[in-house]
């Protein structure tokens, strides 16, 4: 039986703008690693636009792998590798160097140990100046959360008390203590962040 193709429908609200960030920060080549790539759509939309680099997907979901799989296949690219099983909060990923990392809508959707085997894990497989970049909503100081992002927060939460937004300072203290510098802030649609750590 051929893979079944999975959608989210945030991906075609959400590619453009994340890949007009991701012109800028990324390399022109090297490989990519994403990290819980889902349906697989970010990854074919940003392979066929960015021909330079290769794209590593990854998922610790099996019907994720699937579509991953099926995603690549249809769309004829050859710059997107076979998708790797990779849970984030493992501490032997499969990968041993990369030149960027991306991980979009990851770290409120799992418990908090993957987004500590992220930057773990990323600070190992990057290169000094390599690019951490994390899409998503996030706590910020000294502001109340959006009404969109404290009901999206209060349903993670219900679904699994190990999920929620993330307060954005103490994700950039993990980043600091991982090897990374501050990161660059970029407003995102639907009161989201593109966040992008260097690799000190
Ligand atoms: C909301 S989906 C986002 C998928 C895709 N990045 C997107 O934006 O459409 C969350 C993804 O995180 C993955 N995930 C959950 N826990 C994970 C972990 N510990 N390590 C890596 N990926 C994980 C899930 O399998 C799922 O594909």
């Amino acid at each position: 039986m051929s893979d079944q193709i999975l959608s989210a429908p945030s991906v075609q609200r959400n590619r453009e703008p994340i890949l007009a960030v991701l012109r800028e920060v990324l390399p022109s080549r090297g490989l990519v690693l994403e990290v819980a790539s889902g349906s697989g759509e970010h990854v074919v939309h940003f392979a066929a636009a960015l021909p330079g680099l290769t794209f590593q997907p990854s998922d610790p979901d099996t019907a994720a792998l699937g579509s991953i799989a099926a995603r690549t296949a249809k769309s004829g690219l050859a710059n997107i590798r076979p998708p790797l099983r990779l849970d984030a909060a493992a501490p032997d990923w499969p990968v041993p160097a990369a030149d960027a990392v991306i991980c979009i809508n990851m770290i409120h959707i799992s418990p908090w140990r993957a987004t500590l085997g992220l930057f773990a894990q990323a600070g190992r497989v990057l290169r000094p100046g390599g690019v951490l970049y994390l899409y998503g909503p996030y706590r910020r100081p000294g502001r109340e959360l959006e009404p969109s992002n404290l009901a999206f927060d209060e349903s993670l939460r219900s679904r699994n008390p190990e999920w929620g937004l993330r307060d954005l300072d103490t994700v950039a203290a993990l980043a600091a203590a991982s090897g990374f510098g501050a990161p660059a802030m970029t407003e995102m649609p639907a009161n989201n962040l593109s966040l992008v750590f260097r690799r000190v």
